[in-house]
């Protein structure tokens, strides 16, 4: 998607991606007065991605989780998925003080995760930090802030009567799936965070006999600035306008169904506002890629209707006004048996071909 609001905050401690000393400083951010830099000529491959930034610090410990788990649900016969969820971030600077945002509160891919657990999938639940999370989803939004569900009297603190019997029902999911080890959450904040460890869960997942599949649920940053052309400290609001020169993210789709996981099976997610291009758009994204389905939704609907696309053809998953507004049924609710019916079929089919993992 179009990379979203402009925000700022202050984390000065961010780590920081490759800047080599001998890189020019800030040649795609300038002042007014600077021309802006248009030196990439195009899209960078994930290859040349991948060779030119150095591994987030955090890497090597994830990797490690990710194995640990994978081989413990491997074992206990589970099958895994590898949900995404949330935006992803592009810095300004080094140094981050501003950054672009994608949109995405983490909804879908939360929501997701818990019917994928309850139908006995382990997850891994790769998410922008501070989304929304499988389970506390339901009392940390701004609007459903825990401490409008309690009161206090003389005895302590309680849940108010009307609202138990739905958080007795959570906190069960919730201690149930801790007392299984089915969850495991990791953490993005930038799309290099993201790209990274979204390629070392893949290389590892694929590596092991395991029934995958990947749900490709968060908001990707569609354009960045090279670690190498980026200023390192705050940019100065001195000069007035600021010109950015943003290169292309590369499509991580294409060596993700390639090369990293060949044998998983694999959704994404094609969010679109104008609903003319969305039927076009999410057609594409399966022929070019070549993966099993491609889910399309609209920025404005996408809480109440969503089209499956694959090879065999479309098909839709919409609400009623009655779901919706009165019953207030999720539509992950029904979106994810889908998957998994469909998911059953293909291990069933490649696994006659002798083809699958
Ligand atoms: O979290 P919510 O508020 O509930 O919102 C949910 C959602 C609308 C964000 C979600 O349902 C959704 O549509 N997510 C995908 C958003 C999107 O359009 O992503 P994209 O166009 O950047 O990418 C399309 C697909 O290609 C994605 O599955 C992504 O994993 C993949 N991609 C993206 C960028 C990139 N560089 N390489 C990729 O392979």
């Amino acid at each position: 998607p179009v990379n979203g609001a402009l925000a700022t905050h202050h984390h000065l401690n961010r780590e920081p991606v490759l800047h080599p000393a001998s890189a020019p400083a800030a040649a795609a951010i300038s002042g007014a007065s600077t021309p802006a830099s248009t030196s990439s000529p195009g899209p960078v491959s994930a290859e040349a991605y991948f060779a030119s930034h150095v591994a987030p610090k955090s890497l090597p410990e994830n990797a490690e989780k990710i194995r640990a788990f994978v081989d413990r649900h491997m074992h206990e016969g589970r099958r895994v998925v590898l949900v995404t969820s949330g935006g992803t971030t592009v810095p300004l600077e080094t140094l981050t003080v501003r950054f672009i945002d994608n949109f995405s509160a983490g909804t879908r891919g939360a929501t997701s995760a818990e019917y994928f657990l309850e139908q006995g999938y382990a997850v891994i639940f790769m998410h922008r930090q501070f989304s929304l999370q499988p389970y506390s989803r339901h009392y940390s939004h701004t609007k459903n802030c825990f401490l409008e569900f309690m009161e206090a009297d003389e005895d302590g603190i309680h849940v108010m009567p009307t609202y138990v019997e739905k958080m007795r029902s959570i906190l069960g999911k919730y201690r149930e799936t801790q007392k299984a080890g089915t969850l495991l959450s990791l953490e993005f904040v930038t799309v290099h965070d993201y790209l990274f460890l979204l390629r070392e869960a893949a290389q590892i997942i694929s590596k092991m006999d395991v029934h995958a599949m990947y749900y490709l649920a968060a908001a990707v940053s569609d354009f960045f600035i090279p670690a190498d052309k980026m200023a390192e400290h705050k940019i100065q609001s001195g000069d007035g306008l600021l010109n950015l020169s943003m290169d292309q993210v590369p499509k991580i789709l294409k060596p993700l169904v390639n090369d990293w996981t060949p044998k998983a099976f694999i959704i994404s997610f094609k969010l679109e506002t104008d609903e003319a291009l969305l039927p076009m758009k999410s057609r594409q994204a399966l022929k070019r890629y070549g993966h099993q389905i491609v889910i399309g939704n609209l920025l404005t609907t996408r809480k109440r209707v969503v089209h499956l696309i694959d090879m065999e053809g479309e098909s839709e998953i919409r609400l009623t006004a009655e779901e919706d507004e009165v019953q207030h049924i999720e539509i992950e609710s029904r979106i994810v048996p889908e998957l998994i019916q469909r998911h059953s079929e293909w291990i069933e089919a490649c696994g006659k071909r002798g083809e699958c993992g």
